[in-house]
């Protein structure tokens, strides 16, 4: 056993993670110093004999970066819950643990696309550009006219826990019904907001409201594009605060801009930080920058959650929260 164990961090977190790490006697911490995201070069040059790695989702670890940190790797801890970044399959071959942060943002992005949800359909950016820019000059009977929630039906694509949270601030808060796509059933799901599963072409073709709440896996990527789009109703908004490549961006731009459906409210995008031509053009979408599960609570339990996966690991314990596909 060696007698310290090393750990880098590939980008500054809230404090509580890192000094749950530095206070480990036999851990030697260190951060990314920079206020940004390391090159390829610079993440290889750090991670080199490293026995663990606090990775974020703007981090690419696949084989090589396994390699390079070598044979003392013991786990790569993703400050996130999604794990699409990591090569599971690499991890796995080199026996190296791979945990991600869940449960603890559940809330915030629950809350996040509940305030999505608000925002498009109540077109409070585009009211709010209107205002400052000083364009109110009196009240009036058609200004911004928005879309009541209501009676009308949510649907939810991806029936987890995320989805399952907006679902139920939805129901009970908001009186929507709701329906909602998965792979596979989530009977408790079903029994405490009413939702009735149906397929992905069912749900696109009924709902009023679509949020996207699965993994970006190879089934998911572009999940929704020009098809799916040209089925969803005239008057339908799209949500998407799960992994920008499920929908197909270009399409999407066009089908907003060609009026095809209502609106559209983004947290993610296909190729982050960048945005598909034209789209920050149009009126009727809110686009916010990956920041759903940006609440201090949600931010700091990560932190600690990525941090005792690693205390864990390293101490010859299993892994608080392993990644399963
Ligand atoms: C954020 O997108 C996360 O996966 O935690
Ligand atoms: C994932 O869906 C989570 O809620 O952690």
């Amino acid at each position: 056993m060696p007698k310290s164990y090393s750990v880098y961090i590939t980008r500054r977190i809230p404090k509580v993670g890192i000094q749950l790490l530095k206070k480990q006697k036999n851990f030697s911490v260190v951060v990314n110093p920079h206020n940004r995201v390391l090159s390829r070069k610079e993440l290889l040059k750090n991670i080199k004999g490293v026995h663990a790695i606090l990775s974020l989702l703007t981090d690419t670890i696949d084989a090589e970066v396994m390699d390079t940190a070598g044979a003392t790797l013991q786990i790569i801890a993703n400050y996130a819950v999604g794990f699409d970044n990591i090569d599971l399959e690499a991890a796995k071959k080199r026996n190296i643990h791979v945990t991600n942060t869940p449960g603890v943002l559940t809330n915030a992005v629950a809350e996040h696309t509940i305030a999505l949800i608000l925002g498009i359909t109540k077109r409070i950016v585009e009211a709010d550009t209107f205002t400052r820019a000083g364009k109110y000059t009196g009240w009036e009977p058609m200004l911004f006219l928005g879309t009541e929630l209501h009676g009308k039906t949510l649907g939810i694509i991806g029936g987890g826990r995320i989805g399952s949270n907006v679902a139920l601030f939805a129901h009970t808060g908001l009186g929507m019904r709701i329906v909602y796509a998965d792979v596979v059933s989530n009977p408790e799901f079903e029994k405490t907001v009413g939702a009735k599963k149906r397929s992905l072409a069912q749900l696109l073709k009924s709902a009023d409201i679509i949020s996207i709440h699965v993994p970006l896996l190879p089934s998911t990527h572009h999940l929704i594009g020009k098809k799916e789009l040209s089925i969803m109703k005239k008057t339908s908004y799209l949500i998407n605060t799960s992994r920008g490549p499920v929908v197909d961006e270009r399409a999407l731009t066009a089908a907003l801009r060609a009026k095809k459906i209502a609106g559209a409210a983004l947290d993610v995008f296909e190729k982050e930080p960048e945005l598909a031509p034209g789209l920050p053009k149009l009126p009727n979408v809110i686009l916010t920058p990956h920041t759903a599960s940006a609440t201090i609570e949600t931010r700091n339990a990560m932190a600690e959650i990525a941090a005792k996966n690693i205390i864990a690991v390293l101490h010859g314990k299993k892994p608080i929260t392993p990644v399963t596909k």
